[in-house]
């Protein structure tokens, strides 16, 4: 698989941390810092709060960067669907970008492959780019399936899309074990998993789609860790947790993210 030159990408998932006047600062402060960043315009910056304070970080960040996204979103339209929050609804608030299928619901939560493919064509039929997130369980990483793992959940996200919805798509490697442990993938090994997410992705179309599909490693990526991954042709960005909600970490992060664009 050819090495990529696509554009970066950096989300800040700020779970269900912090509280509505913490959340304001921290984007006011991000949005400070990052505006500083050489080469920001070339990469996909973008803060997913928790869905209650979307609007008020949205206000602060202005025209970003970062830009706005949300952690969820409903697999219905509209309706009686008590404490649900719609596509359309995320539109309203100015939401660019939404995660589907983050690990916190997939096996936090238990939505499964078929709810969220649901969800990531809601998603894009109300006009958000979605982070669709992947990846295995220590036991499944253990018991050598990681591969048919991380093929299941693309073939079932993706297979049949329409080729014209890529560019509005990043694939998030996330593997469960490094979420929230400090335990960070290898770069080779999230490098190796990035190459298998590809490949999937060409079998499903071609090569060169696949290529330019634009793939990002979660999973305790630190200011310390982030330019080695972020240094791996195959890993085009991350996708941060608890760093996240650092001014200082996370801007650091948007510099090693930056530098790949300068490479690119
Ligand atoms: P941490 O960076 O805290 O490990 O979280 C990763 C993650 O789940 C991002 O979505």
């Amino acid at each position: 698989m050819p090495a990529t030159t696509n554009r970066p990408f950096l989300g800040g998932n700020w779970k269900m941390n912090l509280r509505l006047a913490s959340a304001v600062e921290l984007a006011e402060e991000v949005h400070a810092a990052l505006s500083a960043i050489p080469l920001a315009s070339k990469v996909d910056l973008v803060v997913f709060p928790p869905a209650c304070y979307l609007q008020a970080v949205g206000r602060a960040i202005g025209h970003g960067p970062p830009s706005l996204g949300a952690q969820d979103l409903s697999a219905h339209l509209d309706g009686a669907f008590t404490g649900q929050v719609s596509g359309a609804m995320l539109d309203d608030l100015g939401c660019g970008w939404v995660l589907v299928g983050h690990s916190e619901r997939r096996h936090g939560i238990g939505e499964s492959n078929a709810v969220l493919r649901t969800k990531l064509e809601r998603a894009l039929a109300a006009g958000l780019k979605v982070v669709l997130c992947v990846g295995e369980t220590l036991a499944e990483r253990e018991g050598g399936h990681a591969r048919s793992v991380l093929v299941g959940q693309v073939r079932a996200g993706l297979s049949g899309l329409d080729r014209g919805v890529f560019g509005s798509l990043v694939l998030a490697y996330e593997p469960v074990w490094a979420i929230g442990t400090g335990r960070t993938a290898r770069a080779e090994d999230a490098a190796e998993a990035h190459r298998w997410i590809r490949e999937e992705v060409a079998d499903l179309y071609d090569p060169g789609l696949a290529a330019a599909t634009r793939v990002v490693y979660g999973g305790s990526v630190t200011a310390e860790n982030a330019a080695e991954l972020f240094s791996r042709p195959e890993i085009d960005g991350g996708l941060v947790g608890g760093a996240s909600l650092k001014v200082d970490s996370f801007a650091a992060i948007g510099r090693a993210a930056a530098s790949r664009a300068s490479h690119g």
